[in-house]
């Protein structure tokens, strides 16, 4: 939609309070040049609520008990965009460097942050279930309720799982039948070992144990450094000695956090 389709106009002094409120609440970060963005696609909620005005939008999900409205906003402002075995070389470091390490473990526990709609979350369950390494649990997790809910459902289209290995859909994919014919299935099995939890981020973290390996992958583009700083702080706490965290190879930790080593583009371990 153009800013043109708008019948109202995001105003400055508006895009101030969207600033403050997403920064606030939500610890992201909305530059100024995005005003024009924000306004466009903010509208499509503004139409959907029967609201003509931004300041009213702005009133409405500011409110403590429009999570669920305040979410749908930022779903139209950030981006959900995944796919299966995105930044392949991350799948390569897993299963050839770090399983290997891991066997001796009663069971290696990983987790997916900000995981969107599964994609990420399967093609680590993918390469887990491949190297029959024991016991393993693997956690998936996002702001974004009807991400969840879509990692749930674990129906993707053909066209996205292009960069899924074929032995890799033959094994763990069910082809889709009748409505969904042209989609794939994640197999019961795989389906069933993930667990899948609603968490923000830039809170503190609820009670899920330590892990030996965190995907914290192109989530982190919207922070600001404060934020940025906490979200990777609380994690690290939760990464045992020696364990994991893979960052979107756009997404630098540089003076992030102590306690990092890089030890491949984007991929750091942890030493306390
Ligand atoms: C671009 S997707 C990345 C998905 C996947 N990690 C990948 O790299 O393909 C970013 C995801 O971060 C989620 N997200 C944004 N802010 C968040 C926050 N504060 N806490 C948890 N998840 C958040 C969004 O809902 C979205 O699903």
């Amino acid at each position: 939609m153009t800013a043109s389709a708008c019948e109202v106009v995001l105003s400055e002094p508006e895009f101030r309070l969207y600033q403050s409120l997403f920064s606030d609440r939500l610890g992201i970060h909305l530059p100024d040049q995005k005003l024009t963005l924000v306004g466009t696609r903010l509208w499509k909620r503004l139409r959907a609520r029967g609201i003509n005005s931004y300041t009213d939008y702005y009133h409405l999900i500011n409110q403590p008990d429009q999570q669920e409205e305040l979410c749908r906003a930022l779903e139209l402002i950030t981006t959900n965009e995944t796919y299966f075995f995105r930044e392949p070389l991350h799948f390569e470091f897993l299963k050839d460097t770090i399983l290997p390490e891991l066997k001796h473990k009663d069971t290696v526990r990983v987790w997916s942050a900000a995981c969107s709609s599964g994609e990420e979350l399967f093609s680590i369950a993918m390469v887990l279930a491949d190297q029959r390494i024991g016991k393993w649990e693997l956690l998936g997790s996002d702001i974004n309720q009807s991400m969840l809910e879509k990692a749930r459902r674990a129906i993707y289209l053909d066209q996205r799982t292009e960069h899924m290995p074929l032995e890799y859909r033959r094994r763990f994919c069910r082809r889709g039948t009748g409505p969904h014919h042209g989609s794939l299935r994640i197999e019961p099995d795989l389906r069933s070992r993930i667990k899948l939890q609603n968490i923000e981020l830039h809170q503190p973290l609820p009670d899920i144990g330590s892990f030996d390996l965190v995907f914290l992958r192109n989530v982190m583009i919207y922070f600001d450094n404060a934020t940025r700083q906490n979200v990777v702080q609380q994690i690290v706490n939760h990464i045992h000695n020696g364990g994991y965290l893979f960052v979107g190879h756009s997404e630098s930790l540089r003076g992030v956090c102590s306690g990092l080593v890089q030890v491949q583009p984007a991929i750091y371990q942890v030493q306390k």
